[in-house]
């Protein structure tokens, strides 16, 4: 295991990723205003870039995580299992949801339709990463996307390779 940037094939550097957020918590908190808003960081994928992001975003915030796994197994549909859910109350608030990546739409879609069931004001998504894949199997609207990539396996920044490299600065590729 290394840490060391050449060891690893980079898609978007530590300082590519920083002013990318300064751009993204301009145009949210241009969205809000002075609106207080609820975000929902989904773990554990989005704890690094929920935690980078809200220090860009300069209208009341209020933060709390969400835990999912979806299970594309048997059902084509896929199925969400929900291992924790917010504390904070969701009704009639304004919330943000942040992920780290779209990628078959499963996770963002079924949060987003678990969501509009606890009667929030609005619901908005932002992720990090918005991968270009031509099978999504769930349309999911993204109000706020980071970066568009390509469909390959990534990590760093939040993201997991087999559970570690987390904690990598950056965000890496792997290569078929
Ligand atoms: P979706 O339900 O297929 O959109 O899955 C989204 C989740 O799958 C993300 O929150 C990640 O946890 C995981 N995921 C999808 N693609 C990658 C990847 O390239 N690297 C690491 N995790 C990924
Ligand atoms: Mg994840």
């Amino acid at each position: 295991m290394s840490y060391s940037e050449t060891d690893h094939k980079i898609l978007i550097s530590e300082s590519g990723i920083a002013e990318r957020l300064k751009e993204i918590g301009k145009q949210i908190t241009e969205s809000y205003g002075d609106e207080p808003i609820t975000i929902l960081a989904l773990t554990n994928g989005a704890l690094v870039f929920a935690a980078d992001l809200i220090r860009q975003i300069k209208c009341p915030v209020r933060l709390d995580t969400l835990g999912v796994a979806s299970y594309k197994g048997r059902r084509s549909t896929g199925e969400l299992s929900f291992r924790s859910k917010p504390k904070l109350g969701i009704s009639g608030r304004n919330i943000l949801v942040v992920d780290d990546i779209l990628d078959t739409g499963l996770t963002l879609h079924g949060v987003a339709s678990w969501l509009k069931r606890q009667s929030p004001e609005s619901v908005k998504i932002c992720v990090l990463l918005d991968k270009k894949i031509t099978k999504r199997e769930e349309e999911v609207t993204v109000d706020w996307a980071g970066f568009e990539i390509e469909d390959l396996f990534v990590y760093g920044y939040g993201l997991d390779r087999d559970e570690f490299d987390r904690n990598l600065p950056f965000i890496a590729y792997v290569e078929d």
